[in-house]
């Protein structure tokens, strides 16, 4: 397939590009960073720098796609303005997502986020009504990035009843690579007391990318949404002793399938999907939190 990928030099985007090169299709990769004019690295994606907050640029790189990865964004609302962090999340995905449309493009990959339910950056505290949290859970953002998430997720519901487009929204946890294992994880493995409101979940970016291509790749109708965590929590702790322990009976317990499991549930895209998460923290941090010494 020709796969374009927006935010191709992020974090998830670098992932996305080289999981889905190795799955044997063509990549044009699309971002704000401005392009090399040198001769291009044998097995590398295509590349065109565009603003997808613009139409006519985000009309231009979409067509003659056969799927879009939709990665573009500003990942959290606290380090722009909050319109900034709203317009940017909202138009990028309007604008790739229209011009999907227009060219009758057959699958678009939606990276939606963990904070649709809105209890990551809230101005008024609240907590999961139960954990695992999964794909039923109740949706109450309050923020600019969880809301632009959300209304994301409500584009791709309208795209699929106007048109034959088949969307899948995925919902990754907190993203982790070999760079950052340590400075976000570490602290947490080394005491559980240091909370997060996705109750100790994360996912590692690699395993991320192969859920990415899964879901290119996917023959799936309509618009689905799939959480995409770790199968484990950080610090590898029994689940049904910390959630009461730091929680009291403010959050529901919920059967898992594991004792160490992740406080989001990812069994609907390993069953829908077909991903089989194949990494953990384990791989790169000790007991303590600190980096493997691989040498
Ligand atoms: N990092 C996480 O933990 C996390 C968790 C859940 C969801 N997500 C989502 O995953 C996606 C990728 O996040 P990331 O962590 O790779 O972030 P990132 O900031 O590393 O990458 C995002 C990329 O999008 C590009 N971009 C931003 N605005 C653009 C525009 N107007 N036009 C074209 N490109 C634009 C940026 O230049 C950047 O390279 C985002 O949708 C984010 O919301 C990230």
């Amino acid at each position: 397939m020709r796969v374009v990928i927006t935010g191709a030099h992020g974090k998830v985007g670098r992932a996305a590009v080289t999981a889905m090169l190795a799955g044997g299709h063509d990549v044009l990769a699309v971002d704000l960073t401005r392009p090399s004019f040198e001769r291009r690295d044998p097995g590398t994606a295509d590349y065109q720098m565009a603003d997808l907050t613009d139409a006519g640029e985000a009309f231009a790189v979409i067509r003659g796609a056969d799927a879009v990865v939709h990665a573009a964004a500003i990942p959290e609302p606290t380090a722009n303005p909050a319109h900034v962090v709203f317009r940017t999340n909202l138009m990028a995905t309007f604008n790739v997502l229209e011009a999907a449309v227009r060219f009758g493009v057959r699958r678009f990959v939606n990276i939606s986020s963990e904070t649709v339910p809105g209890f990551f950056f809230p101005e008024r505290d609240f907590l999961p009504s139960y954990a695992p949290v999964d794909e039923a859970h109740p949706v109450h953002p309050q923020d600019p990035y969880a809301l632009s998430k959300h209304f994301g997720e409500q584009l791709m519901d309208a795209a699929v009843q106007r048109s034959d487009i088949r969307c899948i929204s995925l919902r990754p946890s907190w993203v982790q690579n070999v760079d950052n294992y340590e400075r976000n994880l570490g602290p947490q493995v080394r005491d559980a007391a240091v909370l997060s409101p996705n109750l100790w979940s994360y996912i590692d970016v690699d395993d991320l990318a192969d859920a990415i291509v899964l879901a290119a790749e996917s023959e799936l109708p309509g618009h689905e949404v799939f959480y995409i965590a770790s199968p484990d929590n950080v610090g590898g702790r029994n689940f049904a002793e910390i959630l009461p322990r730091y929680y009291g009976d403010q959050i529901e317990l919920r059967p898992t399938d594991r004792i160490d499991a992740s406080g989001i549930s990812s069994a609907k895209a390993q069953r829908m999907l077909g991903w089989q998460p194949k990494r953990s923290w384990r791989d790169y941090l000790d007991a303590d939190g600190r980096t493997l010494d691989r040498s």
